[in-house]
């Protein structure tokens, strides 16, 4: 089971361990501020304790830490942007820090719309916030952004329902969120439903 602590609960040990994560190899260079010094990097933990739109947590399970979320420019019940970063010692625990941050944004925090984005050579980040129902918004000429809609889980529901019945698939906003679903359900579907489908699907269920 996933744990969160807060930034502002870490000890001394905690603290240098983030600070080293955050300027790792692995890490720094894909972060839009890339080294900080050790003295920044204490003040910005003790400015955490007065900033109500941030929130930053160590993610552990079974005594180890996996990593690190974020949340940014939280409007609680509306909004905020996460972040996140993976100990790099570890491989391969991306899904499961994203599943943690879904949690805490939408029943912690109820958010109804994460923002999140990416340097566009993150290929890894941008797979993962992708698989997790993101959709990309825009780009620059560094970054790629994205948003997480939170009302996406109630229309997957209606819809899993209607193929459950082999009932004519309607045709929703939420088209990304939806697409694997519908492949993998698609096979029940006959071709007369399909062609109700509205063409972002088509080519997926194809
Ligand atoms: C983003 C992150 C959490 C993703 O974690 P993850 O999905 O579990 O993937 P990992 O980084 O553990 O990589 C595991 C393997 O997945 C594979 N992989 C997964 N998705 C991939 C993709 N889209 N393209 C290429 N390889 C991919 C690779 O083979 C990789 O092995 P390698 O590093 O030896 O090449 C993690 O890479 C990380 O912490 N990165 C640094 C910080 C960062 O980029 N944060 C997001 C932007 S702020």
């Amino acid at each position: 089971m996933m744990m969160l602590k807060n930034f502002v609960d870490l000890d001394e040990i905690e603290k240098v361990l983030v600070f080293g994560w955050r300027n790792h190899l692995k890490i720094a260079p894909l972060m839009r501020t890339q080294t900080i010094t050790l003295k920044e990097h204490l003040q910005f933990m003790e400015s955490l304790k007065q900033d109500s739109t941030k929130q930053y947590f160590l993610a552990l399970q079974d005594d180890e830490i996996l990593g690190v979320l974020c949340f940014i420019d939280i409007q609680h019940g509306i909004s905020c942007e996460f972040g996140i970063y993976q100990n790099p010692d570890l491989k391969g625990y991306g899904a499961a820090l994203m599943e943690a941050m879904l949690k805490y944004a939408q029943e912690t925090l109820g958010v109804v719309k994460i923002y999140a984005c990416a340097l566009n050579t993150n290929q890894k980040a941008i797979s993962l916030y992708q698989r997790f129902g993101f959709q990309f918004t825009n780009k620059d000429a560094q970054m790629s952004y994205f948003v997480f809609s939170a009302g996406g889980g109630a229309i997957k529901a209606t819809l899993l329902h209607f193929f459950s019945t082999q009932t004519t698939i309607l045709a929703t906003q939420d088209y990304s969120l939806l697409a694997y679903k519908i492949h993998k359900a698609s096979k029940n579907v006959e071709s007369q439903s399909l062609r109700a489908i509205p063409s972002p699907f088509l080519s997926l269920c194809a």
